[in-house]
């Protein structure tokens, strides 16, 4: 961090032990304006989602202290540097540009000499007419997107999100998992004839969805009747990838591919080709509608006043909760059946882009640098983890998330579900005290066990409704936030060396486990405990 950043930075943390003094309840009685003022609106012209951050444990001068930190990092600044090309993933050598997949046309950025949003946009209009020519042609009527991490949960996010506002030409499934019984049970519902497979794959060079693909591509020689190197079989497949030329020699043609560029992280590629598969079942308008949401976003984070610019707030607000107070978790719980895929999606951007503890001078960190991430549907998730959410020994800063109409007419339903979040953050906020308990019922015996001590916080985000635009602005400011995480703690969030070695190490165990020679592995490659179990697996497997 720089002098200056490195002095507000104790100014913040020092201001931690105050807070630690107060209450929630406190805070809110002492100041009638903290609900309209501890509160932003993200919107544009045809939405708005209302952002209520007065349940955080953060008062003006904390806001004030963390947006001079801001100030001083130069974070708003950085971000437009990295919309602008700069090459940001040292470790890589690589820009990171996911803010180009949803650039306006008119505005060139350009890397090593290539304008990548005209890249981009001759990308789309092929996407966009291959889109259409899937809905029109009515051939396919079920697409089954292959790919894993986020080459998988961006699009399965948008189709689950949008599946029931939105009418669907085809049905989509996602398949991510080695675990052949997610193909397998997928499959069972296809006909081979009337089935298009895309392969997403940035590297294609992940083993999950080169095996996936490959099973999908006996299955429909299978079914098809065909041998496996007919031609045919390319109609029924398409690969989205930065690397298109390694499908081939990996068993995979394909009549149709897209690109993707080594500029967009996996994680942050949801406004891509990895998307084509929503893009088929919603049609290529709705699929703008969500890249227009996530433009609206990126402009206000580069241009909005500090004080007002949502996505830089709420990312100062994590730091705060994370690396200030050192609440080690953060729960998101969307009360939207149509977002329960969100926690996993959030639990990929944020953990795998800010899990690190390394700095760009390669010293490690003293910050902490990334919550673990986790949630759940509301109200499931009341019926399941709120217990330790209101209870337990750890706080967990909770991100509740609602829309006031929802695409169902069951209206008391809708109500009660929103009366249920609002209900959370309220007992999570002010909890009720044994007084409390005691002056309802003096003989109340259990009231220690029942008072809560409140003082939990939470941020409530309630929109309009969950439209195409809506999502795509929720999904900019998440990953806006995860910037402005990674800059404070000075990581690199945009490469993930941490999966790699797991990666190789499974490449070289599933040699000893498949191996036919009658010698167990070998010994002198495996740590004891590794051996002993990829002895017992050898002798117990199905083979
Ligand atoms: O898990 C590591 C990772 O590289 C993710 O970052 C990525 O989203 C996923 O694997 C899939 O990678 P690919 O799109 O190259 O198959």
């Amino acid at each position: 961090m720089v002098d200056e950043a490195f002095k507000v930075w104790q100014r913040v943390l020092a201001h931690a032990s105050r807070i630690g003094d107060t209450t929630l309840q406190s805070l809110f009685s002492q100041d009638p304006t903290r609900a309209e003022r501890f509160n932003r609106t993200l919107s544009d012209s045809r939405q708005e989602i209302i952002v209520d951050f007065s349940k955080q444990l953060i008062d003006d001068q904390i806001l004030s202290e963390l947006l001079n930190l801001a100030s001083d990092l130069q974070i708003v600044e950085q971000f437009a540097e990295m919309r602008n090309g700069l090459k940001i993933n040292w470790t890589e050598q690589q820009a990171v540009l996911h803010t180009a997949l949803r650039a306006n046309s008119d505005k060139p950025v350009i890397v090593d000499g290539i304008d990548v949003v005209a890249e981009v946009h001759s990308e789309l209009k092929a996407l966009r007419k291959f889109a259409q020519s899937v809905r029109d042609d009515k051939k396919f009527k079920k697409v089954v997107s292959i790919g894993i991490g986020g080459s998988d949960l961006g699009p399965a996010l948008i189709y689950d999100a949008l599946s029931l506002s939105c009418e669907s030409a085809v049905e989509c499934f996602f398949v991510a998992n080695v675990d052949a019984h997610e193909i397998n049970s997928v499959l069972k519902k296809c006909n081979a004839a009337e089935t298009l497979f895309i392969v997403c794959s940035k590297s294609f060079s992940t083993a999950e969805t080169l095996l996936n693909a490959n099973i999908a591509k006996r299955w429909l020689a299978e079914n098809l009747g065909i041998k496996s190197d007919s031609k045919i079989l390319a109609d029924h497949f398409v690969v989205v990838s930065a690397y298109p030329q390694r499908a081939e020699p990996a068993g995979i043609g394909a009549a149709n591919s897209f690109k993707i560029w080594p500029w967009v992280g996996g994680r942050f590629s949801i406004a891509s080709a990895m998307s084509l598969a929503p893009m088929i079942a919603f049609g290529p308008d709705v699929f703008d509608e969500f890249l227009t949401g996530m433009r609206a976003v990126d402009d206000q984070m580069q241009n909005s006043a500090p004080k007002n610019n949502v996505s830089l707030i709420l990312g100062l607000i994590d730091v705060w909760n994370y690396s200030v107070l050192g609440y080690s978790s953060q729960a998101f719980v969307p009360y939207s059946y149509q977002l329960r895929l969100l926690p996993s999606y959030l639990q990929q951007l944020i953990m795998e882009s800010n899990g690190k503890s390394v700095q760009v001078d390669g010293s490690a960190t003293s910050m902490r640098t990334s919550p673990v991430v986790w949630g759940g549907v509301g109200t499931n998730a009341q019926h399941a983890f709120f217990q330790l959410l209101h209870q337990g020994t750890d706080i967990v800063p909770v991100e509740f998330i609602g829309f006031a109409q929802s695409t169902h007419n069951e209206f008391s339903s809708h109500d009660t579900l929103i009366a249920n979040m609002l209900a959370q953050s309220k007992a999570l906020a002010f909890g009720r005290t044994v007084e409390e308990l005691k002056l309802e019922n003096s003989q109340d015996e259990n009231a220690e066990h029942r008072a809560m001590d409140g003082n939990r916080p939470s941020t409530t985000l309630l929109a309009n409704a969950l439209t195409a635009r809506t999502l795509g602005a929720l999904i900019a400011m998440y990953e806006h936030r995860v910037f402005v995480q990674g800059v404070v703690s000075g990581i690199n969030s945009f490469d993930q060396w941490g999966v790699e070695l797991g990666k190789s190490l499974a490449n070289e165990i599933v040699n000893s486990l498949n191996s036919d020679s009658s010698n167990l592995a070998d010994k002198d490659s495996q740590d004891a405990s590794t051996q002993r179990l990829i002895n017992w697996y050898r002798q117990h497997r199905k083979s």
